[in-house]
């Protein structure tokens, strides 16, 4: 049983989780303007598996988060990467060394999902507890109602990968290290993130500065 104290305590701790909660972390502009061009990105995207532990600046988290899966039309709320039936079904998870969080396309902001680093739990490779920033690439099943088991799996899976894609040119133009990962302990990873039963872990992917 709990004391008072301890009760007290719980209650003071959910409530400053569910402050910082609704009120989302909003990010800078992104800058969409004067970086390389679509053949010189194409030139130099590959994978990287070594990165340093600086941290992004929030100008540069900014301008990822939105080519990776931002609001590109703002009138009719189209993104940066496609969605079969423009489900828009992939929530991208941030993962940082002060939180983890939801990126919201539409506010362009940070939402709390998680106030813990769980950087570490989502990956197998040594990196990903120490490179600044790990993505999650979470399909909510919620959003494609009238699809097929098979179909939920297959169109996910295709629209993650834009969204990855889309990360691996962003950080190829700015110089970025980055590795897509399907490595992951998705039975550890999906409770840790409070993912309910229909929200699956697709894709993570790992964004820093090389070493
Ligand atoms: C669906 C998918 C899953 C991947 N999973 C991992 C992974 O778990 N860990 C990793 O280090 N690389 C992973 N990779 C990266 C590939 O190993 C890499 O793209 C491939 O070796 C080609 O290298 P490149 O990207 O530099 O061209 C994955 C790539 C894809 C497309």
């Amino acid at each position: 049983m709990l004391d008072r104290r301890q009760f007290l305590g719980i209650m003071l701790m959910s409530t400053s989780a569910l402050a910082q909660a609704e009120r989302p972390l909003m990010l800078p502009p992104p800058q969409t303007t004067g970086t390389a061009t679509l053949m010189q990105a194409l030139r130099a995207r590959r994978s990287t598996r070594e990165f340093s532990s600086k941290p992004l600046p929030r100008e540069v988290l900014s301008t990822l988060l939105w080519s990776a899966f931002g609001v590109n039309r703002p009138e009719s709320g189209g993104r940066t990467a496609p969605s079969a039936h423009n489900w828009q079904e992939i929530d991208v998870f941030v993962a940082m060394a002060d939180g983890t969080y939801r990126y919201d396309a539409r506010d362009h902001a940070l939402r709390l999902a998680v106030a813990a680093d769980l950087r570490a739990a989502t990956g197998l490779q040594d990196f990903v507890g120490t490179a600044p920033l790990n993505l999650v690439y979470v399909a909510d099943f919620a959003r494609m109602p009238d699809a097929s088991a098979e179909d939920r799996t297959y169109f996910a899976s295709a629209d993650a990968g834009f969204i990855a894609q889309n990360v691996y040119l962003y950080c190829a133009a700015a110089g970025l290290a980055c590795v897509v990962r399907g490595w992951v302990d998705r039975r550890k990873l999906a409770p840790a993130l409070g993912l309910r039963v229909d929200q699956r872990i697709v894709l993570a992917q790992t964004v820093g500065y090389g070493r």
